[in-house]
């Protein structure tokens, strides 16, 4: 099998096999041992690359980034950032003046992050390089360089276009949903990958052989969203970068809950349909699309199913997914001024949560007309709060009702103590959640203050 991309500007064609990933092909069989191998797992932005589509360019960790995923694509690695001429990229020239670096082993990959922020004009620095782990330097200079930087103009060679191939690869990449799903009938024990932030672990760190697979990543239709009118359609295949620009101006709680996602490059390759289909009691965006009262779009061949999305997840490990069919979208309502997400995780950024509640509450005249609550991190799938709603919806919309509430979700749930969390803490948390919603309702400001410098 073969895939065509443009590596450091000159066009690389490689034979392959479905899930090599990209840390493993640059290291060993191209001897290009700048990118780094740190956690192997999307955690730390070692092996951090650069990479163009027709969409822009975007930092993506190459350990758990499949070779496929790149066809037609512009890669940039640390190697390719430094003029023809060796002059230092701005930012390498800036890592230098301000001390950044001791190791050459985050840095690589920092400053991939900082070229690719540098290139598309980004001064939010704190989020360019929340996927970026350092132990020694300390990021107050690493972030001094960033800045320092931030003017100076763009090199020429930086500004990568993807190759417009006609050829397609021999690797099973539908273009289409239709494509997909004539996929899927045929390969109904098959494995799709869409991001690969899942399945990219399940080859570096379980050594899983995956049988049959087909990548997303040039479905087309699944990549778009639409606007309904009153709702949003979002293609399953819709990055959670793009997700998060897209609710940004609708669902501002929901979108910073966003922000704490992974991180950046963890970000540009999720998609929202993965972290639903995976059926993870701890992914962020299903407590989030229950409190919304999203709809989920399943296809199977030409049938096509809705469903409320609380719905589909049945247990542990256990969706309402037929073999051979998939995720195609989501519906989501436009406006939900009542909807706030609170993620609690250890660390700010890219941490998995701990406790994940949404609510989503209607107060007419006083009185508590509708609620949806669900939480992630509290059962073995996300799950609403039936009996914490149920102590709320006819009720005066006061800190009586809530306290009767917070005693319901002992009821709702019985969570589990790991390595996260014990389940003591975790129901003092979803407790705790409630209780900041009816503050933040009732105005006041409990925003978690910006911990970051
Ligand atoms: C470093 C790191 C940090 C993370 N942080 C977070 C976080 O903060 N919050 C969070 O919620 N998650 C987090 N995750 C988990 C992960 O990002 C998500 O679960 C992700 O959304 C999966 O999406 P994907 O597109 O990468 O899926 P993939 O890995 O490609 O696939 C995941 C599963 O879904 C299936 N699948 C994918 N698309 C479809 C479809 N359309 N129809 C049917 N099945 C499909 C695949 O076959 C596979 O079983 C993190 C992961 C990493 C590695
Ligand atoms: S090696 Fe750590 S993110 Fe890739
Ligand atoms: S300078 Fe980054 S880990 Fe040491």
């Amino acid at each position: 099998m073969n895939v065509t991309f443009l590596l450091n500007g000159e066009t690389t064609r490689v034979d392959t096999h479905p899930t090599q990933t990209l840390l493993d092909w640059l290291r060993e069989d191209r001897q290009l041992t700048g990118t780094k191998e740190g956690c192997n797992e999307g955690d730390c932005g070692a092996c951090s690359v650069m990479v163009t589509d027709a969409k822009g360019a975007r930092t993506l960790n190459a350990c758990i980034l499949f070779m496929p995923q790149l066809h037609g694509k512009a890669v940039r690695t640390v190697e390719g950032l430094a003029a023809p001429d060796g002059t230092l990229h701005p930012v390498q020239q800036a890592m230098v003046d301000h001390h950044g670096s001791q190791c050459g082993f985050c840095t690589p990959g920092f400053v991939v992050s900082m070229a690719t922020g540098h290139l598309e004009n980004r001064t939010d620095h704190d989020d360019v390089l929340a996927g970026n782990l350092c132990r020694c330097t300390g990021y107050a200079p690493i972030i001094r360089a960033a800045r320092a930087a931030e003017d100076a103009p763009v090199p020429d060679h930086m500004r990568d276009t993807p190759l417009h191939l006609t050829q397609k690869t021999q690797i099973p990449a539908p273009q289409t949903s239709d494509d997909l799903a004539d996929w899927c009938l045929a390969h109904p024990e098959g494995t799709l990958i869409a991001g690969a932030t899942d399945v990219g672990l399940w080859v570096t760190k379980d050594f899983r052989d995956l049988g049959e697979v087909a990548f997303l990543n040039q479905c087309a239709d699944l990549q778009q969203i639409d606007d309904l009118g009153e709702h949003l359609r979002i293609g399953a295949a819709v990055t959670m970068t793009d997700v998060l620009a897209a609710l940004r101006p609708l669902h501002p709680s929901y979108a910073e809950m966003v922000r704490r996602y992974g991180s950046e490059q963890v970000r540009n390759a999720a998609t929202i349909g993965g972290n639903i289909a995976n059926g993870s009691p701890i992914g962020d965006n299903p407590p989030a699309l229950i409190a919304l009262g999203a709809t989920l779009h399943l296809r199977h061949g030409d049938t096509r199913r809705d469903m409320p999305i609380e719905d589909f997840f049945i247990d542990y490990g256990q969706q309402d997914r037929q073999s051979g069919e998939f995720v195609e979208g989501v519906t989501i309502p436009k406006s939900a001024p009542a909807l706030r997400c609170y993620k609690l995780s250890k660390r700010f950024d890219q941490d998995i949560s701990a406790v994940c509640g949404c609510f989503n509450v209607t107060v007419e005249t006083g009185t508590v007309t509708d609620a949806r609550i669900a939480f992630g991190g509290m059962a073995g799938t996300p799950k609403r709060a039936d009996k914490a709603q149920a102590a709320l919806i006819g009720r005066a919309w006061a800190s009586e009702t809530i306290e009767a509430a917070a005693q319901a979700l002992k009821e709702d749930f019985t969570p589990l103590s790991d390595m996260r969390a014990s389940a003591d803490y975790r129901m003092q948390a979803a407790q705790g959640q409630l209780r900041r919603y009816f503050e933040d309702l009732n105005g006041a400001q409990t925003d978690v203050l910006e911990v970051r410098t």
